[in-house]
């Protein structure tokens, strides 16, 4: 099989490469990436060869996509503090580049598998027993988790009125190696390591559902292999903490108070809490996370980024300078 993976010298497109050479070694990669501040070639490695290139570049993606099997679509603007700043690229590489990669698949008949988030689905409130299931109806609240919404609709879409062959997969926050510093758990890592404060936004209460990228990526080759076009399937473990606990863990690994972090500046339309129910991917699928104990991910998460401080130095002043500017 010859599979296109969009976005693949990113953090979860990275790790999903590596976790094809360890575990399907008789699949071809090819991957498609811009390389805009959240790509690194060195993330990739030589693990699969790397186009350089946008995914709303037409002519490029016909080409790429007629020379494929399958493309897993994982590229986009994926910050949502950015996505307040600037929502320019998230509806350009969102919207338009998945519209870009939906066309070519049409007419190549190649194969799709579209990898979004839970934030479609808008935010809970921390005491409401409900969960995030595949009929939960669409409510995002940020830039960013609109056109990731947008984007599953074109591609529900492109199933129902061109009859593409497509899956989609939408995963709650994931944690693992070759994560930006941009994002909380390896901001706050990489802070108290600096000797800075880690920096909680709001009341540090809100909720998120953390799965290992490892974990994503199994739950997307089980889709691969056995999900049914046209189908969302929710992939999570189960894995629910307040960003509050997540620091205090963090610094008592690194030997810091629990309390040595500041309360932030909230970010503006903040979801307080996400929650997966992902019993259609176990019980059609039979997927199954094996990253169950969300500690022992973590220590290993903080052991990773102590331990390849070359990977994320070059990014971490200029993220901080601009969460400084921001007051977070
Ligand atoms: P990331 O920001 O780490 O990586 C995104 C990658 O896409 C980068 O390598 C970047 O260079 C590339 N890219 C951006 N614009 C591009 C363009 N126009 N053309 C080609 N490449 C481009 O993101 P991530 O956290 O690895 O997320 C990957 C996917 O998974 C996204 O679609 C995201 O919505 C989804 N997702 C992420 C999470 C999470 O917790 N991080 C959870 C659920 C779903
Ligand atoms: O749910 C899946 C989504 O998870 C993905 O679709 C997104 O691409 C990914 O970025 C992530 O979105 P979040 O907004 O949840 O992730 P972020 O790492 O930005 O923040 C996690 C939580 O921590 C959120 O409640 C905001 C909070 N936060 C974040 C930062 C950067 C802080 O309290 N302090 C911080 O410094």
């Amino acid at each position: 099989m010859r599979v296109l993976v969009t976005g693949g010298a990113g953090f979860i497109g990275a790790n999903f490469v590596h976790w094809t050479r360890r575990h399907r070694p008789e699949v071809e990669l090819t991957v498609l990436d811009a390389l805009t501040y959240a790509g690194s070639g060195e993330s990739l490695g030589d693990a699969a060869p790397l186009v350089q290139g946008d995914i709303a570049d037409a002519a490029l993606v016909d080409r790429l996509v007629a020379e494929h099997d399958l493309v897993v679509h994982f590229a986009a603007e994926t910050h949502n503090d950015n996505s307040l700043s600037d929502p320019s690229p998230f509806v350009q590489t969102n919207l338009v580049g998945t519209f870009t990669i939906l066309e070519a698949v049409r007419k190549h008949g190649v194969r799709l598998h579209h990898v979004s988030t839970d934030e479609v689905y808008g935010d809970l409130e921390l005491d409401d027993p409900e969960r995030f299931t595949e009929s939960t109806p669409y409510n995002p609240s940020s830039p960013y988790s609109s056109t990731k919404a947008g984007s599953d609709l074109l591609v529900r879409a492109w199933v129902r009125s061109f009859g593409i062959t497509a899956t989609i997969s939408n995963c709650s926050n994931n944690y693992g190696p070759y994560q930006h510093v941009e994002k909380f758990i390896p901001r706050q890592i990489t802070n108290v390591l600096d000797g800075l404060r880690p920096k909680l936004y709001g009341d540090g209460l809100n909720v998120r559902d953390w799965i290992h990228v490892d974990d994503h990526n199994s739950g997307v080759w089980a889709i691969v292999d056995k999900g049914r076009s046209g189908e969302t399937y929710l992939i999570g473990a189960d894995g629910e903490e307040t960003n509050r606990t997540v620091v205090e863990a963090i610094l008592r690994e690194l030997g810091q108070p629990d309390d040595a972090f500041d309360l932030v500046k909230d970010r503006p339309g903040h979801d307080r809490r996400y929650a997966i129910d992902s019993s259609k991917l176990r019980t059609e699928l039979g997927w199954a996370p094996q990253y169950s104990d969300f500690a022992a991910g973590l220590r290993a998460t903080i052991a990773w980024n102590r331990d390849h401080e070359a990977g994320w130095r070059p990014q971490k002043d200029a993220t901080e300078a601009k969460y400084a500017k921001a007051g977070q």
